[in-house]
């Protein structure tokens, strides 16, 4: 399946910049032999994430109380018995999740290649080391601080090509009693609401358990629980320890047999997700179409990585939307990827409402929607595209 040509996700720009603008092909592929979703191409990592990276996790209340629960989870249920814990994250970006450890004294470190969200944390006290996870980085992590008892990543794990060497590295880097626990949106979800914005070329991969537990188990590392998360629009989080170490919770088997009756394991379903992709582009774009034609503003809410596939796929362009607001401010001023809707502050939207609102961070949409109470009671109208294009009030 091709989503056609696409730019980088996060890869916000100035007019200037519109010229060398970089494109390559998001074509998706379901691998029935070992139960993987993945991308075909990646850009090169060095062109998605750097110094001017532009997501910084802190931006959602909502996440960092979820991150807030996951770490107190893990302080509570994993390292509560341990001599002097060490604590591992990887992509662990502007602190959201360590902050909770660095906050509880036990010792920690992150690895973030994207400098400018590595600084934050470090401005906060946080360890932070700024490269790409990779195995020899894994070894040196041991030569320096001794195996970790815990090593976490959240949103990551999808986002790294070579994930063999990530396998590899963290069976080197976790104690023989320690545990990996990562979690990332999740195929299923994808599939049952056609979230294909989650798409994108930092995605390579849309996990489920069954291609976690398979390329995992290459390596010595056992799948041994799931935890279904309503983050980023469903997400699972998957408990990892090595082989025959730790017990397997029932929730692993009974998840799989689900991702059987949902026919995760057959191509057929990805041909109708497909059919269901071009279906709900259609629906969408004649919904902006129609609104341009009666000359209804429309405004974007959320400069989300998710949106460039939205935008490039169904060709949605500044003709549709007047502006997306952010309040990121390294995407403000900015032009979106490959569609070039100019990124305005969130002051923007809440001085001059549209009648429309696109609900690009639909994954946020509680928080949104809470926040944004006036606008819906003053007669603002909100366009979500997952589950199926639809207007609501
Ligand atoms: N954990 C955070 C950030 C997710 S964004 C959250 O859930 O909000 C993905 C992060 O992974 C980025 O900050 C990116 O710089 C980082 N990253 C990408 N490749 C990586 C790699 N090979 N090793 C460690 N981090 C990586
Ligand atoms: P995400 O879906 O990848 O988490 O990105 C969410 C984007 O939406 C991020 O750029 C911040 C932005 N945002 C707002 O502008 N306002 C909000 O209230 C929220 C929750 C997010």
């Amino acid at each position: 399946m091709s989503f056609g040509k696409m730019p980088i996700a996060n890869g916000f720009l100035t007019s200037d910049q519109i010229q060398n603008e970089y494109f390559f092909e998001l074509a998706p592929a379901f691998c029935s032999y070992c139960g993987m979703f993945q991308l075909i191409e990646q850009p090169e990592q060095q062109k998605m994430f750097h110094e001017n990276y532009a997501f910084f996790s802190s931006t959602s209340n909502y996440m960092q109380a979820h991150f807030k629960q996951f770490s107190e989870m893990v302080i509570k249920c994993v390292l509560a018995d341990r001599q002097e814990p060490f604590v591992v994250e990887l992509g662990s970006n502007d602190g959201i999740m360590l902050r909770n450890f660095k906050d509880a004294g036990i010792r920690h470190l992150g690895i973030e290649p994207s400098i400018n969200v590595a600084n934050v944390a470090r401005l906060a006290g946080i360890k932070t080391l700024s490269e790409f996870f990779n195995v020899e980085l894994a070894d040196r992590i041991v030569g320096e601080n001794g195996q970790a008892d815990t090593i976490l990543c959240a949103n990551v794990m999808c986002h790294i090509p070579d994930l063999n060497s990530i396998a590899k590295g963290i069976k080197r880097l976790l104690k023989p009693d320690g545990m990996l626990m990562f979690e990332d949106p999740y195929l299923g979800d994808m599939i049952a609401k056609t979230s294909y914005d989650q798409i994108y070329d930092e995605h390579v991969f849309i996990f489920s358990a069954t291609s976690v537990s398979w390329a995992f188990a290459q390596h010595g590392l056992e799948l041994i629980d799931v935890l279904p998360q309503i983050t980023h629009g469903g997400s699972m989080r998957y408990v990892l320890a090595p082989k025959n170490a730790q017990p397997v919770s029932s929730n692993v088997d009974e998840l799989m047999q689900k991702e059987q009756k949902q026919g995760l394991h057959k191509t057929e379903t990805y041909d109708q997700f497909r059919h269901k992709c071009e279906t709900s582009r259609t629906s969408l774009i004649e919904l902006l179409d129609s609104l341009k034609q009666k000359g209804q503003r429309v405004v974007g809410y959320g400069a989300t990585s998710k949106s460039t596939t939205v935008n490039n796929y169904c060709d949605i362009g500044p003709e549709h939307i007047e502006f997306i607001s952010d309040t990121t401010p390294i995407k403000q001023g900015k032009l979106t990827p490959g569609a070039h809707i100019p990124v305005k502050p969130y002051e923007a939207f809440k001085h001059n409402p549209p009648e429309y609102v696109l609900l690009y961070a639909w994954n946020h949409a509680v928080e949104i929607l809470e926040k944004e109470k006036n606008f819906t009671v003053g007669g603002g109208k909100w366009i979500t595209f997952v589950p199926r294009v639809e207007v609501f009030t």
